[in-house]
């Protein structure tokens, strides 16, 4: 029997940083997991099966209390005995749903402040009189209900820390998860240690072991079979369910023809290597007919995903194989909008690009609640080669969510050869270790150049290269130029149809990192 580990769940109310929250208490090796901010207490109890919820986070967010409908928590939490920390607008939300007072700030505050700690107590420990924090807010709180005391004040805001150490009930008017508090980690450290009690048994040996288990219960003696395509989620999976049903598992690589060059012969080297049961499904002319005139980025994604589904079915029914497992990871679900009030971004294809009527008994996602530098580490934990762990993420749906518009087979060759000659480059120079993602696009529209002596009308590379620590936001990198220099000489030179190279400047928000 396996431990349950200690939890701590955060409400979302919206805030950019709420996923910070969550990854913060993870790197103290306490599971975290984000939720809705109008969960239920017995919707919580429901947990209970996997884990021990130890206490609660209420984000901020941007909406004000005044707001019509501004997001509000069940009211029950206030009664319930757990413990709470409310951040930002948890903090104001606290305050005036227990009738203290709350009122619009004169002056907002927005950025880098200084708190002054009146009480270094609780939550507070160890702080010093002065603290260099970040705050984001309009509201303020003025008052404070029955039972509570001030703990920290600012220049513009009276109370900027409260506590009622009978309930267990905190509140931060900075975000103690932005790095730029330079003693963020101490107050939830605080807070889930001392005040939760919460036991650091959150670790990626510990999460092996249980997923391992899982798998076994939930495939049981079926056989299942791994949709792998050699990135380091998939691999992962693969390796954890080998661990689980060993030779009952089969690894199917499609090769649905909008793979980088030499994909398919390498995945199929290492995981041969590994004594995994490999095939490899050559259906390029297949997802060429589907995808035929089909120009809208989200039909594309569709079309792959259903494909995909399909050709598994077809081999797991050759092979008598029943569970179909994924690489999904915690990103995906949220990007693809699983939650009950986030937006959709895109639908990853892995996620909701399924469709709705699937031969498989079930699909069994292993690492569904883990963020990708969590899956390296466990990916090292399971021993994988090192090119698998630090290979650069590739989307499900491959070049083709790179070619902006209709898809043929002459444009998958330009952009195939296009990102060689970025990855040979960018590789060469060695400033891939510092990035998460660089490939090349096929941008869609052709311009004007000049080769040799006469006009050529010729189609345009976007180079995009980009630092991320999880994909939900993304830096564009600032490459040196004498290597966007190479690249673009070197695409123009060797391939012909093209006469033009642009390089992307744009961050994660407000673009995402596949132009598609
Ligand atoms: P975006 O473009 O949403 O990408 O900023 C975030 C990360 O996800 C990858 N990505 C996908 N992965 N199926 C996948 O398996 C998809 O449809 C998909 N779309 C984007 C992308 O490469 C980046 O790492």
């Amino acid at each position: 029997m396996i431990m349950k580990p200690d939890a701590i769940l955060v409400l979302d109310f919206g805030s950019q940083y709420c996923h910070l929250i969550g990854r913060r208490i993870r790197e103290l090796n306490v599971y975290s997991e984000i939720v809705p901010y109008d969960i239920t207490p017995m919707e919580i109890n429901a947990f209970d099966e996997k884990l021990n919820v130890k206490g609660l986070v209420f984000s901020g967010g941007p909406s004000s209390v005044y707001d019509k409908d501004s997001p509000r928590c069940d009211p029950k939490f206030f009664d319930w005995g757990i413990p709470i920390l409310g951040i930002c607008y948890g903090h104001q939300l606290i305050a005036y749903m227990l009738k203290g007072t709350v009122k619009p700030g004169t002056k907002k505050e927005y950025g880098i402040a200084y708190v002054n700690i009146d009480k270094p107590i609780d939550v507070l420990e160890g702080l010093g009189k002065r603290e260099r924090v970040w705050m984001s807010h309009g509201d303020t709180v003025y008052g404070l209900p029955q039972g509570f005391e001030p703990l920290a004040h600012s220049e513009n805001t009276p109370i900027a820390a409260f506590r009622n150490s009978e309930r267990r009930i905190y509140g931060l008017q900075w975000h103690p998860e932005v790095v730029h508090t330079e003693k963020g980690r101490p107050v939830i450290e605080n807070f889930i240690f001392k005040v939760c009690g919460c036991q650091p048994n959150w670790t990626m040996g510990s999460f092996i072991e249980k997923a391992v288990e899982e798998v076994g219960d939930s495939i049981g003696r079926s056989g299942g079979i791994i949709a792998l395509s050699g990135g380091v989620d998939s691999s992962t999976t693969a390796a954890l369910a080998a661990k689980a049903i060993g030779n009952k598992l089969t690894a199917v690589f499609v090769d649905h023809g909008f793979m980088r060059e030499g994909e398919p012969e390498f995945v199929k080297d290492i995981f041969q290597k590994y004594g995994m049961n490999v095939i490899i499904a050559h259906e390029k002319n297949r997802f060429l007919t589907k995808l035929r005139g089909i120009t809208d980025p989200e039909q594309k994604r569709k079309i792959i995903g259903e494909e995909f589904i399909r050709v598994f079915e077809e081999i797991a029914r050759k092979i008598g194989a029943e569970y179909l497992l994924q690489g999904t990871i915690y990103p995906d679900r949220i990007e693809s909008g699983f939650r009950k009030h986030s937006e959709k971004i895109k639908t990853h294809h892995n996620v909701a690009g399924l469709p709705v009527n699937i031969e498989f008994k079930g699909i069994v996602e292993p690492l569904r609640d883990l963020y990708k530098d969590e899956v390296r580490k466990v990916a090292e934990l399971l021993d994988l080669p090192k090119e698998i762990v630090w290979r650069q993420p590739f989307p499900g749906p491959g070049l083709a969510v790179r070619i902006i518009g209709e898809i043929t087979e002459e444009k998958v060759r330009l952009v195939k050869a296009a990102d060689k000659i970025v990855a040979e480059e960018i590789e060469k120079s060695g400033a891939n270790h510092d990035l998460w993602q660089y490939f090349a696009v096929l941008a869609g529209v052709k311009t004007t150049g000049v080769k040799g002596d006469s006009r050529a009308y010729g189609h345009t590379i976007a180079v995009r290269a980009v630092e991320s620590s999880e994909a939900m936001t993304a830096n564009f990198a600032k490459i040196p130029y004498e290597i966007l220099e190479k690249i673009s000489t070197r695409i123009t030179n060797e391939i012909s149809e093209v006469t033009r190279v642009v390089y992307d400047i744009t961050h994660k928000p407000p673009s995402t990192i596949e132009w598609e």
